[in-house]
């Protein structure tokens, strides 16, 4: 009875996260943690209100990439883009938060920095579409796939902000 409760009280909680409190997927490229700007991007989320729910250091295979950009397998900077991405250590992260994805790609700014506005971490901090320094997923259902990729269930950890009430009303 009890573990019955738990579990629609959980699905309920899953319910409230999926309309509301979403997640998202964000990764400090190669070059992002080259130029020591690890710091100046997690910054952005946790200034903005966003919770970190996981976070690794870590030196991702080419095979892990091919999947993370399955997507873009056909495009003719595939390639050169795999290998970018695996030539050196990234830090993925989760991040969660009402509209946590759109807002998340917001703050990104456009794909190619040319175009990202001033404000936006890619209009800030970076020059050419091959050296953004940052990745984050553009739909819910990516970032879902892009977390269960990166992370296990264990890494992505569900916790209450102290200062959550000051956040959301
Ligand atoms: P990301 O997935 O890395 O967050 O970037 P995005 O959604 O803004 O753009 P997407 O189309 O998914 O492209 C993934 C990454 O591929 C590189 N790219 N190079 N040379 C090119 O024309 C070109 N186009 C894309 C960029 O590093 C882009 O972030
Ligand atoms: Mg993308």
């Amino acid at each position: 009875m009890i573990a019955t409760l738990l579990y629609a009280f959980s699905l309920a909680i899953d319910v409230i996260m999926a309309e509301q409190r979403e997640r998202t997927f964000i990764m400090v490229k190669p070059d992002g943690v080259q130029r020591g700007l690890v710091g100046t991007i997690i910054n952005r989320f946790e200034q903005k209100g966003f919770k970190l729910v996981a976070l690794k250091f870590t030196w991702p295979s080419e095979e892990l990439l091919q999947k993370h950009y399955s997507d873009l397998s056909s495009r003719p900077f595939f390639p050169g883009l795999v290998k970018y991405m695996s030539s050196g250590p990234v830090v993925p992260m989760v991040w969660e938060g009402l509209n946590a994805v759109k807002t998340g790609r917001q703050m990104l700014g456009a794909t190619n920095p040319a175009d990202s506005l001033p404000g936006t971490i890619r209009g800030d901090l970076c020059i050419e579409v091959g050296r953004n320094i940052v990745h984050g997923s553009d739909s819910v259902e990516s970032a879902n796939k892009e977390i269960a990729l990166w992370f296990t269930e264990k890494e992505v950890i569900g916790w209450t902000p102290a200062n959550e009430k000051w956040v959301y009303e």
